[in-house]
């Protein structure tokens, strides 16, 4: 496993702002470029606004210039470890290609890996629309 990532994505759950979950969530994103993205969720008072961690380390990828997610870490807590909504694995799937390991954790040592064709397989992705 990526430790290195995975390190970033659990420092990142503890910048979420989440105090209408309690469910604080962070991502980080390895890029082509060997860099690595971190992401938190960011809650809002409306609640359909909030963002998911996911989305936010995609979006510092993005504007840094990144272009390809080549390994994607996910950091939550609870008892079972935080796959990435069904939202964020599209976005995650249209920077990534189907082999690339998402691998979760929490702060108390548990791990797991998938590859994003697990997460979504079958997927509609930017080949679609070639
Ligand atoms: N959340 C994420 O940030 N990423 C996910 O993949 C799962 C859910 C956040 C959204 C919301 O702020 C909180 O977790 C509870 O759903």
């Amino acid at each position: 496993m990526d430790n290195e990532l995975i390190e970033s994505a659990i420092r990142a759950m503890q910048r979420a702002y989440a105090p209408y979950s309690g469910f604080p969530v962070g991502a980080a994103v390895r890029a082509d470029n060997g860099r690595i993205y971190a992401g938190c969720n960011v809650e809002n008072a409306a609640y359909p606004l909030g963002t998911c961690a996911e989305t936010a380390a995609i979006a510092a990828m993005i504007l840094d210039g990144g272009q390809r997610i080549t390994a994607v870490a996910v950091a939550g807590e609870g008892a079972a470890l935080v796959t990435p909504c069904g939202g964020c694995r599209q976005r995650i799937r249209e920077f990534a290609a189907p082999d690339v390991p998402v691998h979760l954790a929490d702060s108390q040592g548990h791990r797991a890996s998938f590859t994003v064709q697990a997460l979504l397989p079958e997927a509609f992705g930017p080949d679609n629309l070639a």
